[in-house]
């Protein structure tokens, strides 16, 4: 089945324990790569795929993206009395238009899973994409619209993935490959977070995804999976056999911000990607590396 992907789920219901002491009073998802805010990036990613709704999954404490995404008034009328166009036309250019972003709570961290789960409302009975904004994918084209593209060919359930080394299966989740053409790997299995030594393949699950509402009644059954939590990893697999399920080798780089070495690995990589920063990114790598 395929259909227009007009919704995306973005879920910011996470503790972020691995960012602590930064994530005790301000959401992992706003921790800024370069200037921006990681919630940002995936908003403009759905939005350069054609996505007309963001529907965010958030929890206590992270009021701050609501704000972030919203008029404010005070800021903009500064802006506009200075004379700061550049500013006020970046401030403007992230507003989102009345009625196209939803906020609904997960009552408690239970999971990836649990997290989607709590969208299905909002969703309704359509296709529609996840972005799990800890996950930066650096290419002209976004990784969703990449996923998107692919979509209107293969429909079912389509995934982002990425070879991994086999000693780190046990971060991802991981696809059984039935057939491969180097760009499309269809899969009859995932497994989320196996050992290296019984690992299917290395292909590895990123933080995008575009799933058929079907995947809300697997979610349904709330059943608990690795590390105790309701993993839409599990519910996923459930869904193979009775629909197809691709992953897709996207183009990009990708950085898990998640953790403190990808969060920084993002910075260095956005920084050298601006002309206004790229100097002084390679003049600071240049020194840090003579001297180390
Ligand atoms: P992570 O697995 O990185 O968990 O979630 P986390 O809580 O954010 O961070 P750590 O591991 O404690 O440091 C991946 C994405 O899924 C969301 C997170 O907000 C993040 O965007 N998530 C995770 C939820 O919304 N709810 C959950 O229960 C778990």
């Amino acid at each position: 089945m395929t259909g227009t992907i007009r919704k995306a789920v973005l879920p910011v219901g996470g503790l972020g324990t691995r960012f602590l002491p930064a994530t005790k009073a301000i959401p992992k998802e706003m921790l800024p790569v370069v200037d921006k805010p990681l919630i940002q990036y995936g908003v403009e990613e759905a939005r350069q795929a054609g996505i007309e709704e963001i529907i965010f999954v958030t929890s206590r404490g992270k009021a701050s993206i609501e704000d972030h995404f919203d008029h404010h008034f005070e800021l903009m009328a500064t802006l506009e009395a200075r004379g700061k166009t550049a500013e006020l036309e970046l401030a403007r250019g992230m507003l989102a238009g009345a009625g196209k972003i939803s906020y609904t709570r997960q009552p408690e961290a239970l999971g990836l899973g649990h997290a989607v789960w709590c969208a299905r409302n909002l969703v309704g009975r359509e296709p529609f994409a996840v972005i799990l904004p800890d996950d930066l994918v650096l290419h002209p084209r976004g990784c969703l619209a990449q996923l998107v593209e692919a979509y209107e060919k293969v429909g079912g359930n389509l995934v982002a993935v990425e070879d991994v080394p086999r000693e780190q299966t046990n971060r991802y989740g991981i696809l059984d490959v039935v057939e491969d053409d180097g760009r499309l790997a269809k899969a009859k299995g995932l497994v989320e977070k196996p050992a290296p030594a019984d690992a299917p393949s290395t292909l590895s699950i990123i933080g995008r995804y575009i799933l058929q509402p079907e995947v809300f009644d697997e979610l349904d059954r709330q059943d608990k999976g690795a590390g105790g939590e309701i993993q839409l990893t599990d519910a996923m697999a459930r869904t193979i056999g009775s629909q197809p399920f691709h992953g897709l080798r996207f183009e990009g780089r990708r950085f898990d911000c998640g953790n403190k070495a990808g969060f920084l690995e993002a910075n260095i990589a956005y920084a050298l990607e601006r002309d206004d920063l790229r100097e002084s990114a390679r003049d600071i790598l240049r020194r840090y590396a003579a001297t180390s």
